[in-house]
């Protein structure tokens, strides 16, 4: 019989924590290994299961072990409401950057960069997972895998293939550069091939970027606004680019 918590210390520092149901649950969908998983109340975990997960629900009872709320909390930062918490694999950077760099590429892959808040960035990744992106890329420091864009992207990161890059290696294809200055997105169809990219929240894109995009385009704003949250224009844009393609939705 392994002992969860003497696991939980052992495999901490270099695996990804999941925390809370919803978390655990999307990671396991997109195939994470998970190699532990405890709750402070299993019954009410694999009774949210049936409810809300009945696909992984098998999965998660076999995975998750009881332990006492206090040894629960003493393992996460701030215990989630429905108590449960894991650790998964974080799949390895050659697995992404082949996704990353395949051709023919059936859907975009988004760039971020230099972003600087860590809730944007994961907030970015659950849009990305949602609309069947290829992948998340960001440039500049912040790592994208870092346990607070991992929060923000309810486990997520496991259904695309998130990576830092350099502007040099961005993957190929079209790089349409979002910003409020470009040509308006509504007259353009984005290919599903695609690069779409977007400035950090405090300066915009970088020389870099803009020195590497094809396309330079906005989004419809009215002129006294200066410019829309990154994670909204990332929606804003993946939505234009699903409503006028054949994306496998
Ligand atoms: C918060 S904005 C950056 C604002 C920044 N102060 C600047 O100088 O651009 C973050 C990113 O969202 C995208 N964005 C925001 N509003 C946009 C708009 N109206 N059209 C196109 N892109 C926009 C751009 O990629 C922008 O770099």
């Amino acid at each position: 019989m392994t002992d969860p918590v003497a696991d939980w210390h052992r495999l901490a520092a270099t695996t990804v924590l999941l925390d809370g149901f919803h978390a655990l649950k999307h990671a396991l969908r997109f195939g994470a290994e998970v190699p532990v998983a405890v709750t402070a109340d299993r019954t009410a975990a694999l009774a949210l299961a049936d409810e809300l997960a009945p696909d992984v629900r098998d999965v998660l009872a076999a995975l998750l072990t009881e332990v006492p709320h206090g040894t629960y909390s003493s393992l996460v930062p701030r215990p989630h409401p429905t108590a449960v918490a894991a650790l998964a694999v974080r799949p390895s950077r050659e697995s992404h950057l082949a996704r990353l760099a395949r051709t023919p590429r059936a859907t975009p892959v988004v760039v971020l960069d230099n972003p600087r808040n860590l809730g944007n960035t994961g907030a970015v990744i659950r849009l990305a997972a949602g609309f069947g992106a290829t992948g998340v890329v960001t440039t500049g420091t912040v790592d994208p895998w870092h346990p607070t864009v991992v929060r923000g992207g309810a486990g997520l990161h496991f259904a695309t293939a998130v990576e830092r890059l350099e502007v040099s290696g961005l993957p190929s294809g079209p790089l349409f550069a979002l910003d409020p200055e470009g040509d308006d997105i509504r007259g353009v169809k984005l290919p599903d091939d695609a690069v779409l990219a977007f400035g950090s929240e405090r300066t915009g894109l970088s020389p870099e970027l803009r020195a590497r995009a094809d396309h330079l385009l906005s989004l419809p704003m009215r002129p006294q606004v200066s410019s829309y949250n990154l994670a909204t224009s990332v929606a804003m844009t993946l939505y234009h680019w699903s409503a006028g393609s054949g994306a496998p939705l």
